[in-house]
């Protein structure tokens, strides 16, 4: 590769779908008549196998390691539980063939030696379509689950995800197919002191595709220096250029190509057959994802109190808050504004633009920039634009609706992008890597037994004996 193409980054023209089925939160729709269980196989089966159909690329699991809670009670209204990922798509790998099967993990909590044989299990069950989407989830409140409350700051928390990384590499770089034979992972860094000996061989992609999702100026050099993907907080068009070429900037940084890092941002599809129709689906949509109940509990968690007294359809509560800051249902981040100052604001607001509390808070809540809302041929041309440009590799969709919520997608979008030349026709193979146009890794050279750790990337940890 010529110096020029490796430091400029060249748009493929070409987008990929993956669907992110996430389980809790206020985006999905789980209590229509329509809506499925976010705990049966079929919800799971039913919409992986539409996004094959589709042939979409992956299907993403989220992970929330701990129920959400609202005024120091589980939050109801949000959905209360889901299962496993790795469990659950091993049991996906065997109703699907080609779509890739992207577990959400995080490096605060797991174990390297574990994890990257977990991984690897079910990279080789599903011949070679497993993925990492890595995450950090270091909140204190999560923690308390493993008796870490508290454990890792954010500044930590980058440096110790690498150096998890690190070592899971050199235990899926273990075994050599040609030579038979295995290397042993001896690790005495700072955040692991771990001696593996690999249970197993590489799979057809030669190691699970790494995903990325963390947006700090830290998650992003992390990602820089070791994701294939990068599962993006910026959709809209301007915003999602500025991003890619952040992101490029970041990866010549760490010594790699212009293009060996794809974006695939996070997404909603709300679509008909004419905009009008679009529209209508659209006020649809948002009034079962904010209903009266969901609208007021919204309000609570910044009052810190109880207002099932207001009426949804009403202003905004007249009491002021009882606490002091902020602070979003637990598990869903921390917004930390002053919360008298934000009771204020957010009266004037809603009284200036004549909101109720519902028409505010679905108003506060729709993802805007994420929402793509239109005709299929409308939304067909926007993408086409992100296609020519450049600006993503292609979109992860969160489903309104489970398990059908994909269904317009892949039976009118898909086609219409197909027509516009920027969305494949087939799979290009089996693995996830050829499917996501991923070159497969190079084993690094065994390091010597007694050498100082001195491997790729900046926060080293692990080094490897000698094959053998
Ligand atoms: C698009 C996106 C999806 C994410 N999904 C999850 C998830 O499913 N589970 C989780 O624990 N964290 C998830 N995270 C959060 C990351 O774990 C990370 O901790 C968080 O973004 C804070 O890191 P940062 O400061 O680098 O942004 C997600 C982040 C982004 C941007």
């Amino acid at each position: 590769m010529t110096q020029h193409t490796r430091a400029k980054y060249q748009p493929s023209g070409q987008l990929q779908f993956g669907i992110f089925f996430q389980g809790v939160n206020s985006g999905t729709i789980w209590k229509a008549a329509e809506s499925g269980s976010q705990t049966d196989f079929e919800s799971f089966r039913r919409i992986a196998q539409t996004a094959e159909r589709g042939l979409f690329a992956a299907f993403f699991l989220g992970e929330g390691l701990r129920l959400r809670e609202h005024l120091g009670r589980s939050h109801e209204l949000d959905v209360a539980g889901r299962p496993d990922a790795q469990t659950m798509l091993a049991a996906l790998a065997s109703v699907t063939s080609n779509i890739g099967l992207v577990a959400t993990q995080n490096t605060t909590y797991n174990d390297p030696a574990d994890l990257a044989q977990r991984l690897s299990s079910l990279d080789l069950l599903s011949g070679g379509r497993a993925a990492w989407n890595i995450v950090t989830t270091d909140n204190a409140w999560t923690g308390a689950n493993f008796r870490r409350g508290g454990y890792l700051d954010h500044a930590d928390r980058y440096t110790h995800a690498e150096a998890f990384v690190e070592t899971a590499k050199r235990i899926w770089d273990a075994h050599d197919p040609v030579s038979g034979q295995w290397r042993r992972v001896v690790n005495e860094g700072q955040h692991y002191t771990v001696d593996v000996t690999p249970r197993l061989p590489r799979s057809t992609q030669y190691r699970p595709v790494l995903f990325q999702a963390g947006d700090s100026p830290e998650g992003r050099n992390f990602a820089a220096r070791q994701a294939d993907v990068i599962f993006s907080a910026h959709p809209k068009l301007d915003d999602a250029l500025t991003f890619r070429s952040d992101i490029v900037e970041r990866t010549l940084k760490a010594g790699r190509n212009a293009n060996d890092v794809k974006i695939m941002p996070a997404s909603e599809f709300i679509l008909a057959a004419t905009p009008q129709e679009a529209l209508e689906k659209k006020a649809w949509v948002r009034s079962l994802q904010i209903g009266p109940q969901q609208a007021i509990a919204y309000l609570e968690q910044f009052w810190g109190r109880e207002l099932a007294e207001y009426d949804p359809d009403g202003p905004l509560p007249d009491i002021d808050p009882v606490v002091e800051e902020t602070s979003e249902t637990r598990g869903s981040g921390f917004h930390g504004a002053k919360a008298r100052q934000l009771a204020d604001q957010w009266r004037a607001e809603a009284k200036e633009k004549g909101l109720s509390i519902r028409q505010f808070v679905s108003a506060k809540t729709s993802r805007v920039d994420a929402t793509f809302n239109g005709s299929y041929s409308e939304v067909a041309d926007r993408l086409m634009e992100y296609a020519r440009t450049g600006a993503v590799d292609g979109f992860n969709i969160s489903p309104w609706l489970i398990p059908t919520g994909l269904d317009d997608i892949v039976n009118h979008l898909v086609p219409a992008l197909q027509e516009r030349g920027v969305y494949p026709r087939e799979y290009a193979g089996s693995t996830l890597r050829e499917n996501l146009g991923l070159a497969t890794p190079e084993r690094p050279a065994a390091e010597s037994a007694d050498a100082e750790a001195a491997p790729s990337s900046a926060t080293p940890e692990a080094r490897v004996q000698a094959d053998g």
